[in-house]
Order: structure tokens, then C-alpha cells, then sequence
């Protein structure tokens, strides 16, 4: 019988092999608390430095509509909440936002919004395009959900450089409990090979503490990451909305998210690891605590003012000043403050810049 390791021994494991089997990773899980907080983030910090140095990446998030077709039972923009006031850019507000941030020292602008056939293939492949001729040297990251190969092509023919698409939980029986049923697991996963396979740099992700989640779920997720190996990974605590059927649930905790984060970056250490929205809503200094924990990237908001509150996924979102792309300084402060620098280029993945040979990059 192989020697059952401890929870260290198994961060350990992990440091080396850079994978372990889903009963470790449950293991692992369980047995969290023996495991010393500091010498795990030390750890993450160390591989997060191999390959980015103490540079945090930062991204412009323009939030280009909450119409969404689909109704996941977490989400504050599902299409039954009507509630949410509704809106859409258009493809002016969607440029005048790439200005301001590309003033600003942005070099990536993350197009997110909810599935909405609004913008079709064609309009969001014009505005794409706009962004590209207007600054050529910046990433368009999208995030606009389940599409058809066909329009997943075409964004990234119109010069799309990046796609994040959180598979949500790796387990088929908590999928169906988190989504209705008309949505699946296997079609989310299907999106992801396709976009890769087209290639895009892709990101997917989970949410920290979602409803009927278990220890077991994570350890799922985990060993989903692995095989995937996505260029980017989207985690965040999940933080009930009120006008959602899930009001009543708990959040997601500071301490399992760090722990996971933490996690990841052991086991994909060239991985672009967000220190995301969610966790610096649940916790003042959540974020500085990501990057203590071996996130690496920031994705402050680039939206119109006057939208920022529609796009609620979940109650409380952090949409402060600070929060805004405008108040940069402060945030390029509160990085340092942490012994880390803010860097503006376009921090494509490690692993895409060692495969630009291989794999052609339009021009
Ligand atoms: N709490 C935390 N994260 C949420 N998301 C959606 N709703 C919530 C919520 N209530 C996340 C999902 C989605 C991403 C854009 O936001 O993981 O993929």
C-alpha cells in the first residue's frame, strides 16, 4: 500500500511533480488546516517569481452589456432577475472606454458581458477589429460565453487574442445544480478545447464555496485544470445575490480561496492567476492577500461609471472609487505597498511566447 503523505507532504509532492491524483487533492483538501499558511504562500510566491518576477499584470475590464440568455441560478444578470436594469455599450462607449484606459497605461482590454445574441458574430468581429487598428499594440481578451466554433473563428480572425470561459465546476452532478437544464458541463468543456484548439489563450476557472459544493468537487476542478492546462485561471469566492435563488446561501471563504490560489500556482506556476473582483469584495485587502497567495493579475474596471452598477453578478460588488480603472495610482501604491510592481504591456502567457514559433500569430 502506498504511504499516506501529510498535507504538506502532498504540497510538497505537488511542488515536484506538478500534479497529484484526485484522492490526494481531496486529501490535500481535508487535511488543509494542518498545513502552515505562510510556508504555503512562500511557496506559490516562489513559483509565481520563476517566471513573472514581482510584476502584476493588469487588465481593463469593460463590462459591454448584462442582457444574458441563460438563467444560472448564482448569477445576478440571469435572464429571470427582473430586477436588473439592463444595458448594453455600444461600439462608441466600448472604444471611448479603450482610450481612456489605453491612456491610462492599459494593454489589455477584457471585452466581458452576459450571453447576449445582440451582439452577433459580425458586430462584436467590427468592434474587435476597431480596437485592433486603434491600438495594435494591445490584447483583446472576450468573454461573452458559449458561442458556435463558427463566431469563436471569427473573433479571433478579426483578431481576438484571448478567451475566458470559467468552466464553473468540473463535476456534471453539481453543474446541474448550479445551472438549469438546457446548460451542460460537457458543451462549456467543448467550448474550451474549441477555443484553444482555434488559438486563443484561454482561461477558465470556478467559484470558491458555490452552492452544494464539495471538497471532492474541488479536487474534481483541480485535476480539470490540469489536463486543461489553460493559460489563465478565473477563481473567486461565491458571494450570494439577492435577487437570485441562491440569496439565501453562504459565501465562499477568504481563507479556502487563498488556500486554493495558492494551490493552483504550485501546480501551474506560468499560469495568469487573478486576484479577482470577488475576493476583494469579501475582504477589504482581499486582493493584496491574492497576490500574497500567488495571483499575479489585476483586472481593474474600465466601464462607463453609469453601468458599473448594473453589472451585478453578485450583491456588493466592489465598484468604488478605487475599484475604478481612473484611481490607477492608488492601486499601483497598494501593489507596492506589498512588494510587487504594476507593469502595463500586454503579459501574454509565458507559454505563448514560447510557442510563437510553432504557432503562428496573426499579423
Ligand atoms: N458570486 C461569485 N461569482 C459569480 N459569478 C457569477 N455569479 C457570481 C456570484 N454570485 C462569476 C462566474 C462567472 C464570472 C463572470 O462571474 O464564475 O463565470
Amino acid at each position: 500500500m502506498a504511504d499516506i503523505l501529510t498535507a504538506w507532504e502532498l504540497i510538497e509532492k505537488l511542488n515536484e511533480e506538478k500534479r497529484l491524483s484526485l484522492n490526494e487533492f481531496t486529501c490535500l483538501l481535508e487535511n488543509r488546516n494542518s498545513v502552515d499558511r505562510e510556508k504555503l504562500f512562500a511557496k506559490a510566491r516562489e513559483n509565481a517569481k520563476a517566471y513573472f518576477g514581482n510584476t502584476i499584470y493588469l487588465r481593463g475590464l469593460i463590462e459591454i452589456g448584462n442582457y444574458c440568455r441563460n438563467d444560472c441560478l448564482y448569477c445576478g444578470i440571469r435572464r429571470s432577475n427582473c430586477k436588473a436594469e439592463r444595458y448594453r455599450l455600444t461600439e462608441k462607449q466600448i472604444m471611448n472606454a479603450c482610450v481612456n484606459g489605453h491612456r491610462l497605461g492599459y494593454r489589455t482590454f477584457v471585452l466581458q458581458g452576459g450571453e447576449d445574441l445582440y451582439f452577433t458574430a459580425g458586430k462584436l468581429a467590427d468592434i474587435i477589429k476597431s480596437i485592433k487598428e486603434a491600438f495594435p499594440d494591445s490584447a483583446v481578451t472576450l468573454s461573452v460565453g458559449e458561442r458556435s466554433t463558427e463566431d469563436y473563428q471569427m473573433w479571433y480572425d478579426a483578431g481576438a487574442d484571448r478567451y475566458l470561459l470559467r468552466h464553473e465546476t468540473a463535476d456534471e452532478e453539481h453543474y446541474g445544480k448550479l445551472h438549469p437544464p438546457e446548460l451542460s458541463l460537457k458543451h462549456r468543456i467543448e467550448c474550451l478545447y474549441t477555443l484553444k484548439k482555434i488559438g486563443y489563450q484561454v482561461g477558465a476557472g470556478f467559484m470558491v464555496g458555490s452552492p452544494y459544493q464539495t471538497t471532492e468537487n474541488i479536487a474534481k476542478d483541480l485535476v480539470f485544470l490540469r489536463e486543461l492546462e489553460p493559460h489563465m485561471i478565473g477563481i473567486g469566492p461565491f458571494i450570494p445575490h439577492k435577487d437570485t435563488p441562491f440569496a439565501k446561501e453562504t459565501a465562499g471563504s477568504l481563507e479556502l480561496t487563498l488556500f486554493l490560489l495558492a494551490v493552483i500556482r504550485i501546480m501551474l506556476p506560468d499560469v495568469l492567476l487573478p486576484a479577482t473582483t470577488a475576493l476583494g469584495t469579501i475582504a477589504p485587502d482581499g486582493r493584496e492577500k491574492g497576490i500574497l497567495a500567488g495571483a499575479n493579475v489585476i483586472m481593474p474596471n474600465l466601464s462607463p461609471k453609469d453601468v458599473r452598477k448594473k453589472y451585478m453578478l453578485y450583491d456588493n460588488k466592489l465598484c468604488t472609487d478605487d475599484e475604478a480603472a481612473e484611481q490607477k495610482a492608488k492601486l499601483d501604491k497598494r501593489v507596492e505597498s506589498i512588494g510587487y510592481r504594476t507593469v502595463t504591456d500586454r503579459g501574454d502567457s509565458p507559454k505563448c511566447k514560447a510557442s510563437t514559433l510553432v504557432c503562428p500569430k496573426r499579423l
